[in-house]
């Protein structure tokens, strides 16, 4: 593909402008490791971690030199699998949201955001076309603590419109604490008639709420 002139580093060559040479970056969802790789080869410290073992096994035969893991990222630990060190930026490239287990999409992004120092970007692409509305992921970003910072409609940053068929969103963790607004998602309520919505944002907020207390408490 990249010898028939397809950009297969857009993603990585976004990141790489989000963050100082040298960063470590979460590579959320890397599959066989294309982004992790691009990145590496720009001369950051990659981990990669993605559900599917096969995709990790080509990962790990394919591109040498960052570090690739099996792991949910509705659960995910690093931590706990012996990877403390926090990282300055994460990426979600090639549709990770559109494929993660329905109404996980909060909690993906908050156990992602909680293995990132302050104030870190994380990078975020998915088709308007893959049954994850744009307003299903602004709710699931604010539930998870997060801000949109940017929004383009594709990786070498066209500018965002309405009916853009894809959707890059550059996030932004908190500069300092890691508590979950509350108040945020509360006054979202006022703005939405639905009781039954309501009730289905509250109860994601009480389980990412309750998913985060006595975790990390520098994020
Ligand atoms: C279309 S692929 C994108 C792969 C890679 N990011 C890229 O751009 O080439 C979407 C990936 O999301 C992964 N994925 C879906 N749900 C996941 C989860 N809960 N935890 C980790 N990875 C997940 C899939 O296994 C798949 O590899």
């Amino acid at each position: 593909m990249a010898a028939e002139g397809t950009d297969l580093d857009g993603e990585a060559r976004l990141v790489d402008a989000l963050v100082a040479p040298g960063a470590r970056i979460l590579d959320a969802g890397c599959g066989p490791g294309r982004v992790g790789a691009a990145l590496f080869r720009r001369g950051h410290q990659v981990v990669g971690v993605d559900v599917d073992p096969e995709l990790i096994d080509a990962a790990q035969q394919d591109h040498h030199g960052p570090i690739w893991l099996v792991a949910d990222l509705a659960d995910l630990d690093l931590a706990a699998a012996g990877y403390p060190e926090t990282f300055d930026a994460a990426v979600l490239a090639g549709n990770v949201m559109a494929f993660l287990a329905p109404g996980t999409g909060a909690r993906v992004l908050s156990q992602v955001a909680r293995h990132l120092r302050p104030d870190a970007p994380i990078a975020v692409g998915f088709g308007r076309d893959r049954g994850y509305s744009i307003d299903a992921f602004d709710a699931d970003v604010t539930i998870a603590g997060l801000t949109v910072e940017h929004r383009f409609a594709t990786w070498n940053i066209r500018p965002w419109e309405p009916s853009a068929d894809f959707a890059v969103s550059i996030l932004r963790t908190p500069s300092s604490g890691r508590d979950l607004d509350l108040t945020a998602v509360a006054v979202g309520s006022t703005r939405n008639d639905s009781a039954s919505e309501w009730s289905s944002i509250a109860g994601q907020a009480a389980l990412v709420e309750g998913s985060l207390a006595g975790q990390n408490p520098t994020i």
